[in-house]
């Protein structure tokens, strides 16, 4: 019984230590500068604009509040609608991550209320 009890606290431990590290593992490290590259060759721009701003054939990408890593991967590995799938031999796992990277750093836009243009009566 005491056996039983120490093995269940064992995994218990280490439960909880995977769970403390898994924010950290679910968004790997990745390269802006390569990832925007990559984002404009194979064309996610054409359809979420240069900045990942969204447009006429595609969301709003990025910058915050984006999906979360593991989403945004699993979305562009198979997508559910019309946008076309990038499989492994397209986009590697790190380059998946520099995308990533690229559009978490896009600037947010100026609130409306600094923009004189738009609070003219
Ligand atoms: C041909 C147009 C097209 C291209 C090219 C394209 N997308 Fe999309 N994407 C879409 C559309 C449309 C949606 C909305 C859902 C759907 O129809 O699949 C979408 C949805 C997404 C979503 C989910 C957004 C959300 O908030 O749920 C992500 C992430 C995404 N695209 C990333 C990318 C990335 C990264 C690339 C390049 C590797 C790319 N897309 C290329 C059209 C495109």
């Amino acid at each position: 019984m005491r056996m039983l009890i120490n093995a269940a606290v064992v995994v218990l431990i280490g439960l909880a230590s995977a769970f403390a590290q898994a924010p950290a593992a679910q968004t790997p490290a990745g390269n802006a500068r390569d990832g925007q590259a990559l984002y404009m060759k194979i064309g996610c721009y054409q359809c979420h604009g240069g900045q990942g701003q969204g447009g006429a054939a595609g969301p709003r990408l990025g910058p915050a509040p984006m999906l979360a890593y593991r989403a945004f991967a699993t979305y562009v590995r198979a997508p559910r609608a019309e946008m076309p799938p990038y499989t492994l031999k397209v986009v590697s796992e790190q380059q998946m991550a520099d995308i990533y990277a690229f559009l978490t750093a896009r600037p947010r836009p100026p609130a409306v209320q600094s923009i004189p243009l738009l609070n003219t009566p």
